[in-house]
């Protein structure tokens, strides 16, 4: 059975709502990526996401919520909690929250807390709508493979694993959400950098954010989400500026379009070195490479931005380029 890719009329977003409800998966678009939606209080919906990702028990799901009021049925929020949720909801921040008691362990892999947040995509948003729950929904990939911008990164990887996915068209943001643990308001820290930085959480809350770093051995998880190799292409990836000729069997992922005309072997991220335009492209280019049949992608990684988007760039690309 091949997924069925269902365009986003007024009769099948209500379909997919129904199916959400009974329990199937969807994937879904969101303003970050696809995500692979599943009834989040239905602990048996919600294994099967694990079981057609391939994802390992141990790495628990976000849930997307319509708003604010939605989520503090599923966590106990804190005030500093609340103050993010009104300013950057609905939009690519992930919350990690106390949960209650009505989230199912499997959804949180067990723990205490509960990742949440409300995504800004009109179409999630519509189906959240129609649904009238709570839906969990991780990156529609297989674990550890380049997450999905459009439902035809979808299809290509879980076409045959999926009945449903709703086709919205090219994510606009293009990488993952800000992750936040905002258990202890005292001390957020960011989980996983995104397009909402800590500079910007840090000004609205009045206390220091500190990120997370990844270190120690390569498979061992040190939190949640924070595996070292992630986001990979199964070509290996070097973070390296191509040269200018590049050798045999090699592809070359350049930041802006060069000024000379391009050769075959090379990518690039934006037309003019947009940043929000390199973040839309990265893992459709990547991809692209990665199907080209190449040794090896090398790419440079962008200039620093402490904690901006470019960060989040190259969180993704130092854990695609990690060894196996
Ligand atoms: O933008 C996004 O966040 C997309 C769209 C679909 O919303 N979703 C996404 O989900 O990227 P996923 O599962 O690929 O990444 C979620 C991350 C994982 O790294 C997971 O370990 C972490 O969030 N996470 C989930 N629940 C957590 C928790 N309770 N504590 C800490 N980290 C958690
Ligand atoms: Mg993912």
């Amino acid at each position: 059975m091949q997924a069925q890719i269902h365009r986003p009329t007024p009769a099948n977003l209500r379909r997919l709502a129904a199916a959400l409800q009974r329990g199937e998966l969807v994937a879904i678009p969101t303003e970050t990526v696809y995500g692979l939606a599943a009834h989040a209080l239905d602990a048996k919906a919600c294994r099967a996401i694990f079981h057609a990702k391939r994802r390992p028990a141990n790495d628990p799901l976000i849930v997307h919520v319509l708003d604010l009021a939605h989520a503090e049925e599923l966590a106990e929020f804190n005030p500093a909690a609340r103050r993010l949720a009104r300013r950057f909801w609905p939009g690519p921040l992930t919350l990690v929250l106390p949960k209650k008691p009505c989230v199912p362990g499997l959804v949180t892999s067990g723990g205490p807390t509960v990742a949440i947040r409300a995504p800004a995509h009109p179409l999630a948003r519509r189906l959240l709508q129609l649904a009238k729950i709570p839906l969990a929904a991780p990156s529609a990939n297989l674990f550890g493979y380049i997450s999905p911008t459009t439902a035809a990164h979808v299809s290509e990887g879980l076409g045959s694993r999926i009945p449903h996915i709703l086709d919205g068209g090219a994510c606009a943001v293009g990488v993952e959400s800000t992750v936040l643990d905002i258990t202890n308001p005292a001390r957020p820290r960011i989980l996983r950098p995104g397009v909402v930085t800590a500079a910007q959480i840090q000004q609205l809350l009045g206390v220091k954010v500190s990120g997370a770093k990844s270190r120690g051995s390569r498979t061992r998880q040190l939190a949640p989400g924070m595996l070292e190799r992630h986001y990979s292409p199964r070509t290996p990836l070097v973070l390296r500026r191509p040269p200018a000729k590049l050798s045999a069997g090699v592809a070359g992922v350049l930041l802006r379009q060069p000024a000379i005309k391009p050769a075959k072997d090379v990518f690039w991220l934006s037309r003019r070195g947009a940043l929000t335009e390199m973040a839309r492209n990265l893992y459709d280019v990547l991809r692209r490479a990665d199907a080209g049949r190449y040794r090896q992608i090398w790419m440079e990684p962008l200039p620093g931005d402490p904690g901006g988007l470019a960060t989040a760039i190259n969180d993704r690309l130092k854990r695609a380029a990690a060894r196996r």
